[in-house]
């Protein structure tokens, strides 16, 4: 009875835990190479590309939800390495990711 109990807890809670777990996963696979584990662009690309360093409160105060959203989406139109991931990502991760970027600046 309690083993039951436990088992149908555990699937309640489980899909919280995925979406958290989801962004780092998608981070890691698909912005990672270039932007770096937390943002700073501190990788061959970054540096070869001048990446901006997104944990950077300046950054992060002159950019909108929306702007972070729409780079993310459509990709940069003054540098075609940064591409458009609307295809490739759902709108549902695309706002987990900017929420993600948020979390990167530094304190
Ligand atoms: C192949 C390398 C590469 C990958 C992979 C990549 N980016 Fe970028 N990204 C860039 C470059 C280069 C720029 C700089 C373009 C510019 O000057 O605006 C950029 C810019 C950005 C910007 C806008 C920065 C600004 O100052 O306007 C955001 C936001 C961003 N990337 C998020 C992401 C996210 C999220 C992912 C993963 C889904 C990702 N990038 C994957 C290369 C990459």
């Amino acid at each position: 009875m309690m083993k039951r109990f436990a088992l149908m807890m555990s699937l309640c809670l489980a899909p919280a835990a995925h979406a958290a777990d989801d962004v780092v996963e998608v981070w890691k696979a698909k912005c990672k190479s270039c932007h770096g584990d937390t943002g700073k662009a501190d990788t061959k690309m970054g540096k070869k590309e001048s990446i901006t360093d997104m944990s950077q409160p300046a950054w992060q105060a002159a950019q909108s939800d929306a702007d972070i959203r729409v780079a993310i989406a459509d990709g940069s139109p003054r540098n075609t390495k940064m591409k458009a991931f609307k295809d490739k990502l759902t709108a549902a991760q695309i706002d987990a990711l900017v929420g993600y970027i948020r979390t990167m600046k530094a304190k």
